[in-house]
């Protein structure tokens, strides 16, 4: 949650905040055309238009409407398009059916959202010095929430031309491929830690982070990088898609009625030559890559595979202190082990933000880290990303983990080899 203690940030300051994001919001969907920008692929991915107009009435429902005296909606229909899920905010538009919303026009967006930045500035100018420090912290839950709608614009917009038989690039520059580097086991010697978001002093966090709690944890060993392209293809080689014994209940029916035999972007030729759908179109597997768009039920399958298992969350935090960590923020999300659940003395933000994630606590597991989609400075240790478990349209990966001790089995080539940093 926005954090209460902190003097609030100059206005100055925060307004060029909010002009960048806002101006980096654009720059995401240069290369999408507005017909792009309209589509939608399923119905857990919404449109890049979408995006650009629901980040744009998060500020005018959450701050204009209460805020800004005399302030005048562009377009009083916005309210009901363009909520997500906000049942104290009034009835919305399916969310299967974003995609149906040819009107407003792509221009009309980009008029909405200079109507609101223009009314969001004059908000931020003249809001008394005692209402400023709540605007502020409102103002910054909107920023944030605008990133993390700037990575769901570049994997919803991925999944949308994933359909597409071009398969073309979203972004211009070329993808760099990734030195192979061996997986080592780190030790973490167990016990009693805390983890969550420290709140008061702390800046800026999701209500979910919070409260700062102990937790027990046996000792373990975790691996310090992802799951690389080239392992999960010997996972792949080895059959794994077609046998159950690695595979949770509900994934094992999933792959059958989905008939999933590899990660979602990859394609094969008729050679056996694989590659890669990615941001920058499709691109020859690079087999020290880390694994992407893998659901729950895949990230689990493979571990289980690997003789190993996956992270809980509470091993995820208390482990990325450990020396020699990598990839912890920079390229895939990590599926942990954890149900999305409220940490003990979880209390939700007050007023319509109060919706904002308690809500979505049943059914889903936590990721941890960040992607390579992840806006810059976006993410932080005590981070939770959540998405039910056959979610595989995300930048989402896997690293291992194990009981330590528990080194003995296993087919992964790296199961055998444990370094000895202790924590
Ligand atoms: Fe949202």
């Amino acid at each position: 949650m926005p954090d209460p203690d902190l003097p609030p940030p100059q206005r100055r300051d925060l307004v060029r905040r909010f002009d960048a994001v806002r101006r980096h919001t654009l720059a995401l969907v240069e290369t999408l055309s507005p017909e792009d920008q309209a589509a939608q692929s399923m119905p857990d991915a919404s449109p890049a238009k979408w995006h650009q107009a629901h980040t744009t009435w998060f500020f005018e429902a959450m701050l204009l409407r209460p805020h800004l005296p005399g302030y005048q909606p562009l377009d009083e229909s916005y309210h009901y398009l363009f909520n997500s899920y906000y049942e104290g905010l009034g009835p919305r538009h399916p969310r299967p059916q974003r995609g149906l919303l040819t009107r407003p026009s792509l221009d009309q967006v980009r008029a909405y959202r200079q109507h609101v930045e223009q009314h969001m500035h004059r908000l931020m100018a003249d809001v008394s010095d005692a209402l400023w420090p709540e605007v502020a912290r409102t103002v910054e839950l909107g920023l944030q929430h605008e990133q993390q709608h700037q990575e769901l614009i570049l994997t919803d917009a991925l999944h949308l031309l994933s359909s597409h038989p071009w398969r073309p690039a979203l972004l211009a520059h070329p993808s760099a491929t990734t030195p192979p580097t061996p997986m080592e086991w780190r030790r973490h010697d167990g016990g009693l830690v805390e983890i969550g978001h420290a709140g008061s002093g702390s800046g800026f966090a999701f209500d979910n982070e919070g409260p700062r709690h102990r937790e027990w944890l046996e000792p373990f060993e975790i691996g310090n990088r992802l799951v690389s392209c080239a392992e999960f293809l010997r996972f792949i080689e080895a059959g794994g898609y077609r046998e159950a014994r690695w595979w949770l209940s509900e994934g094992w029916a999933t792959v059958q009625t989905q008939q999933w035999q590899a990660p979602p972007y990859w394609l094969q030729d008729d050679h056996g030559h694989w590659s890669v759908f990615g941001l920058q179109g499709v691109q020859p597997l690079d087999p020290a890559a880390p694994v992407m768009q893998l659901s729950f039920y895949e990230a689990a399958a493979y571990a289980e595979w690997a003789g190993a298992r996956l992270p809980s969350e509470a091993e995820w935090e208390a482990a990325i202190a450990l020396p020699g960590m990598q990839q912890l923020w920079d390229q895939a999300w990590q599926w942990t082990r954890s149900a999305y659940h409220p940490y003990p003395g979880f209390r939700p933000l007050d007023g319509a933000a109060s919706e904002y994630n308690g809500k979505f606590m049943v059914g889903q597991l936590v990721l941890r880290g960040g992607s390579l989609a992840t806006p810059p400075g976006h993410t932080r240790p005590t981070y939770r990303n959540f998405f039910p478990p056959g979610a595989r349209w995300q930048f989402s990966g896997l690293r291992l983990a194990r009981d330590a001790g528990a080194a003995a089995g296993g087919t992964h080539p790296t199961s055998q080899r444990t370094s000895e940093t202790a924590a």
